[in-house]
């Protein structure tokens, strides 16, 4: 009886501390908050998307093409807080639709990940191609802003309030000592610009922006240099990015960091 009683009351402290376990892993899950990733359907931007998952954010994922993400699609089968969305951030109207569609929804990080090179041929002085110069343009400065404009309120009623782009080293204009990507080089210098200005009006509504340079990694953007330079995994990139934008404070806003969390020169 007394072994029974005993046995009892282990059973009963092993239940209610099952209980204490799952309720805290539901409350990790629930303080985890959300995320919105665009270009999340391959390289850097489908990492971000395991990555937020595993730590139990709710991902809202954007892709411009969602019908042939497969990658994408099925970590979304896998787990339910991953929300997978038509997103092309040259497009104006989905950004809004897109918008509208969660207005009320908090979102903790937005990561501003899709971005293109330009195809290097058509960056060459004297041969330029002017359209891909506006394509470059567009998709990596106008983008980011666009979608950070039209995502504002959702971050500000956030508890982490972080809008993260992801930069390049390439728009460093005191390291472009060759010339190499104009185009790309460019688009970078200019978000990095345009952020760092906003991010004057953002903190007054307590939003740190985060500009942050992944290094170079092995995605389909970087398949010319492989062979040719070390590339670093997405996971280690995406594992270090994250750290620098949870210790990014409003009093080092719009900073241009390194993944390592040095500050590189603009
Ligand atoms: N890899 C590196 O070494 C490196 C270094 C420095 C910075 N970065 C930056 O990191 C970010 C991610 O690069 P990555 O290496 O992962 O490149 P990636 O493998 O080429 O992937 C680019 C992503 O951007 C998406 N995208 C392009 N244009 C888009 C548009 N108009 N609307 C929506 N999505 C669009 C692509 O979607 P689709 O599949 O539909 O084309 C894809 O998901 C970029 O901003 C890049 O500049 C990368």
């Amino acid at each position: 009886m007394t072994s029974f009683v005993r046995h009892g009351c282990r059973l009963a402290t092993v239940t209610s501390l099952l209980a204490a376990v799952l309720s805290v892993g539901i409350a990790t899950s629930v303080q985890a908050g959300t995320v919105l990733i665009t270009g999340a359907n391959r390289g850097i931007g489908l990492e971000f998307v395991r990555h937020y998952a595993d730590a139990g954010y709710t991902v809202i994922a954007t892709a411009r093409n969602p019908s042939t993400a497969d990658d994408l699609n099925t970590l979304a089968v896998a787990n339910k807080d991953i929300h997978v969305e038509e997103l092309d951030v040259n497009d104006f109207a989905e950004i809004d639709d897109l918008a509208e569609k969660y207005q009320g929804t908090a979102i903790d990080v937005l990561v501003n990940n899709a971005g293109i090179t330009g195809r290097p041929e058509r960056q060459r002085f004297g041969t330029i191609d002017y359209g891909t110069f506006e394509s470059v343009m567009t998709t990596n400065v106008q983008g980011p802003l666009k979608i950070t404009e039209a995502f504002t309120s959702h971050v500000a009623d956030s508890d982490e309030k972080k809008v993260a782009v992801v930069t390049s080293s390439e728009g460093s204009i005191a390291g472009a000592t060759s010339n190499r990507q104009p185009f790309y080089r460019a688009s970078k210098a200019a978000v990095n610009m345009i952020m760092r200005n906003i991010s004057h009006t953002l903190k007054d509504q307590g939003i740190v922006v985060v500009l942050v340079n992944p290094g170079p990694v092995d995605t389909d953007m970087m398949a010319r240099a492989r062979g040719r330079m070390p590339l670093r995994t997405t996971i280690l990139a995406v594992d270090e990015m994250v750290a620098v934008i949870d210790n990014a404070t409003l009093n080092d806003t719009a900073t241009f960091y390194n993944f390592d969390g040095t500050v590189l020169p603009w």
